[in-house]
């Protein structure tokens, strides 16, 4: 049988149907709130209630499809967003420290965000620098080798940041 006599419906009959369709549904919400995460820099609930209605999807559907992928958020983020690595290597070289001085620093506990927004607070695990730990990335950066010292000048930089 040659590729173009294949009969697509029929080899994935009812059940690869509903499974398509709903990958597409996926794939719109997915574009729809990486595009709303873009223009607010979360995903409003009031926006999600508009998206539900316009897409006639429950928005019990819509949180949990948004709900699966770490990289969506239903409240607003800092403009810094702080991530300490607490991988092993990181963890063994004094990442709970760091996370605890700035959790001290800025009256937040990891993941949440200071009233005024100027910073997230997030761990992560390894991000691949492990020569570096103890590691934290500030938005795309990363900082390495945090010490006291350097402990200070992350602080110093976050806290201009709110100025
Ligand atoms: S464990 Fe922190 S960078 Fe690998």
């Amino acid at each position: 049988m040659r590729v173009e006599d294949l009969d697509v419906n029929e080899m994935i009959g009812d059940v690869g149907k509903i499974i398509c369709e709903h990958d597409r549904k996926k794939g719109v919400l997915i574009h729809a709130f990486q595009k709303i995460q873009q223009d607010y820099g979360y995903l409003p609930g009031e926006v999600l209630m508009t998206l539900s209605k316009k897409l006639s999807l429950p928005l019990a559907e819509i949180y949990s499809v948004a709900s699966f992928y770490k990289q969506f958020h239903f409240s607003p983020r800092g403009k810094k967003v702080v991530r300490v690595c607490m991988g092993t290597a990181c963890h063994v070289r004094g990442a709970k420290n760091v996370l605890n001085a700035l959790e001290d620093e800025f009256g937040i506990k990891q993941g949440e965000t200071t009233d005024d927004l100027a910073m997230t607070l997030e761990t992560v695990g390894c991000v691949g620098c492990c020569g570096l730990a103890p590691v934290a990335t500030i938005n795309e950066d990363v900082v390495g080798d945090i010490g006291k010292k350097k402990l200070e000048l992350l602080v110093k930089a976050i806290k201009e940041e709110e100025k």
